[in-house]
């Protein structure tokens, strides 16, 4: 089998609910797809399940959702029979995720450098003068400026987009083959965001990982990725190239590529998201 064709990650039928006292909320409906050695991008709009698909495969949903699939496998690992532990050990050495909301990733009573290099010394036997220059070499990779003085700062003391860094720092230090990116460079300026989206560019290219790239950023996506997968409350309404997403038949994909703003044009009226119920049917 060549290296693009390796199927890492195989999903059939992922269902994620919530039971909730006045009934089930069905947060992601029946999801097949399968990722290679490439970036996969899945866009729809907000509510629509990315996230839950995201956490879902990567083992990080909350405690009382109830997760289902006919098949849900990480290179031939059946992801739901395994136990917490092996689970665990697989999240923090072969997939990892960058969460939507940093905040919750970064432990906040260690120091941002501790945490990075903490992360490499569970994954690798290296001396904590390599660990920290390793550290320190990943923090100036995702465009930190001054990493030696950030690697000693508690995560309340930096920025978000500074949060977002370091912890998009943290998860490439350990090599994962699999990356889940949940809106990984929305809090980040322009010029940090392409230096991000090379970083991750080049795990794909070079060492062949498989990157599922959550965004609202249709735009982006249609750029960046290989393949794209659109949901729609909870389903995939339609998969396609990325190259071809400007050519996507589904009036909800059309849809939410008309409320791409475009440079220069006439601003007025905004655009309304059209929403059929057979859709989610
Ligand atoms: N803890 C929870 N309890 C109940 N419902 C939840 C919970 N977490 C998420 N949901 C529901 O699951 C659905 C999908 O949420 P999800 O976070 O996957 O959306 P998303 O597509 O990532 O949206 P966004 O673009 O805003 O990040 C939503 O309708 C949400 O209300
Ligand atoms: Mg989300």
């Amino acid at each position: 089998m060549n290296r693009e064709t390796k199927t890492l990650l195989d999903v059939d039928d992922l269902r994620v609910t919530f039971p909730t006292r006045t009934g089930v909320i069905e947060a992601v409906r029946g999801v097949s797809f399968s990722l290679g050695r490439e970036r996969l991008g899945i866009v729809g709009e907000s509510g629509s399940g990315k996230s839950q698909t995201g956490r879902a495969i990567m083992g990080v949903t909350p405690s009382q959702a109830r997760i289902s699939a006919n098949k849900l496998a990480f290179d031939g690992i059946d992801l739901l029979r395994i136990s917490p532990r092996e689970r665990r050990a697989l999240r923090g050495n072969r997939i990892a995720m960058i969460l939507q909301d940093p905040k919750y990733s970064l432990d906040p009573v260690m120091s941002i450098g501790r945490q990075i290099v903490e992360t490499l010394r569970t994954h690798e036997r290296v001396s904590k003068a390599e660990a920290r220059e390793r550290a320190l070499a990943m923090l100036e990779a995702v465009q930190i400026r001054d990493p030696k003085r950030v690697f000693d700062l508690h995560p309340h003391e930096v920025s978000g987009g500074m949060g977002q860094r370091a912890m998009i720092a943290m998860m490439l230090i350990a090599g994962p083959e699999m990356m889940i990116a949940d809106e990984p460079t929305s809090a980040l300026d322009v010029t940090v965001q392409l230096d991000v989206l090379g970083i991750l560019d080049k795990l794909v290219s070079d060492r062949g990982m498989g990157l599922i790239f959550i965004s609202h950023d249709l735009r982006l996506v249609s750029s960046f990725c290989d393949r794209v997968i659109v949901m729609y409350a909870g389903k995939v309404v339609e998969q396609l190239k990325a190259s071809e997403l400007g050519n996507a038949q589904h009036p909800y994909t059309r849809g939410l590529l008309n409320c791409m703003p475009k440079i220069g044009a006439d601003r007025h009226p905004l655009p309304v998201l059209d929403r059929k119920p057979e859709w989610a049917a």
